[in-house]
């Protein structure tokens, strides 16, 4: 069952989009829940454990987590992290051009 969001209203990540490399298990996993807890408005789990990081996805929930495979040694595949996320959840801020 996903979590439901903390009760704080002073959420420290509020509407931020966090990723967490080694996400899946450890102090990863831990640092992805805490975060979900604080607010972000998605917190992309990257992992080579890509049933371990599904599974932790699902339990924040697919509202606030996704899991992207991701090894962090393979420079193409840290680029497409970034990119996936920044496409899929970025957002453009008020006055940016970018
Ligand atoms: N300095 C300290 O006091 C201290 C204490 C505890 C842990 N650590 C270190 O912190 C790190 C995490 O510890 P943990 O207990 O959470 O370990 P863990 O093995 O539970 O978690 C590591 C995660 O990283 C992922 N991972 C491994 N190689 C990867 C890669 N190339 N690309 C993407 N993901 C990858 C694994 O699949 C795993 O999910 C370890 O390096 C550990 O040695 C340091």
């Amino acid at each position: 069952m996903a979590e439901a969001p903390s009760a704080n209203t002073t959420l420290r990540l509020a509407g931020k989009i966090a990723i967490v490399t080694g996400g899946a298990s450890g102090i990863g996993e831990a640092t992805a829940h805490v975060f979900a807890n604080e607010g972000v408005r998605k917190v992309v789990i990257a992992d080579i454990q890509d049933e371990l990081g599904n599974q932790v996805a699902m339990s924040i929930g697919n509202e606030r987590c996704a899991f992207i495979h991701c090894d962090v040694a393979n420079e193409d595949e840290v680029q497409n992290l970034i990119q996936t996320t920044v496409n899929t959840y970025g957002q453009k801020l008020k006055g940016s051009s970018l």
